[in-house]
C-alpha cells in the first residue's frame, strides 16, 4: 500500500484534575479499568485566551510540512510564543508503508524505543483498522520541572491524532486514550467529565461521559500552585496496586464513591460552591488517607501541601461559607478552586509573599484535532460529548 507523503494529523489535549479520584484497577491491569467511577474537570490555562485562539496562533507554525521538528519557529512577526500551558501537542505522520518501525519524538528528542503503553495504544488501533508505521511527535507544554507533566494530556492528544488518521469513532478514540493512561480518557472531553467504571472485562463500557459542559459554571476558577519540583516517588500504576493489595481503608472508599459522585454532580448542577468545596476536599483527603494506609505508605503530600490545606481551612473558618477548596493528585502540587471574585483573597491566603509559582485556569474544552494533512480542522475537530 503506497502512502501519500506527509499525511499527518495534529491534535492538542489538555490535562484534567480529578474531583473524585480514580485509584485502583479491576481485572487485567494493562487495560486500565478502574475499580470505581471518577469525576474530573478539564483544565484550560488562562494565558491561552478566552476563546482558545491563543492555542491556534501557537500551533500555526507547525501546520504544513511534516518535518521532524516541532520546535516553536515563531509566527513570522517576531512575536514570542504565547504562554500556552498544561497541554500536549501531538503530530502523527504516516510513514511510507515500507518503513520498518514506528518512530517517537518527545519534546524534539528522538526516543530510541516506544514504551509499552504507546505500543499498546498502537496495537489497539491496528486491531481495528490498518495503519502503516507512524512517526509520533509530541510536545508537552508544562512549566519545566514542575512535577506536573501528565500522561493524561499526552495519551489524549495521541488518541485524537492517531484516531483521525485511522478513522476511529469518538468512542474508539476514548478507548485508545484509556489504554495509554486511565485518566487520559477524561481529557478527551471538556467541562465536567464522569469516567464510568463499566463492568465488562474487555473494558468496552469503561468510557468518559460529559456531565456538564465547559460553560456550565463560568465563575468557577482554578489556581495550580507549583509547590515542588521533580517527578513523583511512586508512579500511579504501582501505587494503585499497593493500595488495592494492602489498604484496609480502601474497600470503604470504594463502597461510597458512587454516592460522592452523585452528590458532587448535584452541587455542580446547582452551582453550590459550599457543597462542592466540602465534597472535593473530603475526596482528596480520603484518597491520601488510603495512600498513607497502604504499606509501605504512599506519601504524595509534602509539608508545603499540608500548609496549603491548613491555610484553606483557616480561610474558610473565617466566614459563614467556604471561599476555597483544594485537591491533590498523586503529587504535592495543590489545585485550588474558588469563585472568580475571590481569587485575590484565596491566593493571598496560601501565597502571602507571592513567591510560589502558579498557573491560573478555568474549565475548558477537551482534546481536539487542529489540522489533518494541511487542511485546518479547528474547532470542528473537537470531540462531540458522549451522552
Ligand atoms: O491515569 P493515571 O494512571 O495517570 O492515574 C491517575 C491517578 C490520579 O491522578 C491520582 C487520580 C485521577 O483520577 O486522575
Amino acid at each position: 500500500m503506497a502512502t501519500p507523503p506527509h499525511v499527518y494529523a495534529l491534535a492538542v489535549a489538555p490535562i484534567n484534575i480529578a474531583l473524585i479520584k480514580y485509584w485502583g484497577k479491576r481485572g487485567d491491569r494493562r487495560l486500565n479499568l478502574p475499580a470505581a467511577s471518577s469525576l474530573s474537570l478539564t483544565l484550560h490555562g488562562e494565558g491561552e485566551g478566552e476563546t482558545g485562539t491563543g492555542v491556534d496562533d501557537f500551533l500555526r507554525p507547525w501546520e504544513g510540512e511534516a518535518t521532524s521538528s516541532l520546535e516553536y519557529a515563531g509566527n513570522g512577526d517576531g512575536a514570542t510564543a504565547p504562554p500556552v500551558q498544561l497541554l500536549t501537542i501531538t503530530r502523527v505522520t504516516l510513514l511510507p508503508a515500507e518503513s520498518v518501525a514506528d518512530e517517537l519524538w518527545l519534546n524534539n528528542e528522538r526516543v530510541p524505543s516506544l514504551n509499552e503503553r504507546i505500543r499498546r495504544v498502537l496495537h489497539f488501533v491496528r486491531s481495528l483498522r490498518p495503519l502503516s508505521p507512524v512517526r509520533i511527535q509530541s510536545i508537552n507544554r508544562f512549566p519545566t520541572a514542575a512535577g506536573l507533566a501528565s500522561s493524561a494530556s499526552g495519551y489524549a492528544a495521541l488518541a485524537m491524532a492517531l484516531g483521525e488518521l485511522a478513522g476511529l469513532s469518538p468512542l474508539e478514540r476514548c478507548l485508545a486514550a484509556r489504554l495509554g493512561s486511565g485518566s487520559a480518557c477524561r481529557s478527551m472531553l471538556g467541562g465536567f467529565v464522569k469516567w464510568v467504571a463499566g463492568e465488562r472485562a474487555d473494558g468496552a463500557d469503561s468510557l468518559p461521559h460529559s456531565s456538564f459542559g465547559s460553560d456550565h459554571w463560568p465563575e468557577l476558577a482554578v489556581t495550580v500552585l507549583l509547590l515542588e519540583e521533580g517527578p513523583k516517588e511512586t508512579g500511579s500504576g504501582e501505587g494503585m496496586e499497593r493500595t488495592v493489595a494492602t489498604s484496609a481503608l480502601f474497600p470503604a472508599r470504594l463502597r461510597q464513591i458512587d454516592a460522592s459522585i452523585e452528590r458532587l454532580q448535584g452541587a455542580i448542577r446547582e452551582r453550590d460552591f459550599a457543597l462542592f468545596a466540602e465534597i472535593v476536599m473530603r475526596d482528596s483527603n480520603q484518597f491520601h488517607a488510603s495512600c498513607l494506609d497502604s504499606y509501605p505508605p504512599l506519601l504524595y503530600l509534602s509539608g508545603r501541601s499540608l500548609a496549603v490545606m491548613r491555610a484553606i481551612h483557616r480561610l474558610n473558618g473565617q466566614g459563614p461559607a467556604p471561599l476555597a477548596a483544594y485537591t491533590f493528585d498523586a503529587g504535592p502540587n495543590a489545585f485550588l478552586f474558588y469563585l472568580r471574585p475571590h481569587r485575590g483573597i484565596v491566593e493571598a491566603a496560601v501565597n502571602p509573599t507571592g513567591s510560589i509559582p502558579l498557573i491560573r485556569c478555568k474549565v475548558g474544552p477537551g482534546a481536539r484535532l487542529v489540522t489533518i494533512s494541511g487542511s485546518a480542522g479547528g474547532a470542528a475537530g473537537a470531540m462531540t460529548p458522549l451522552a
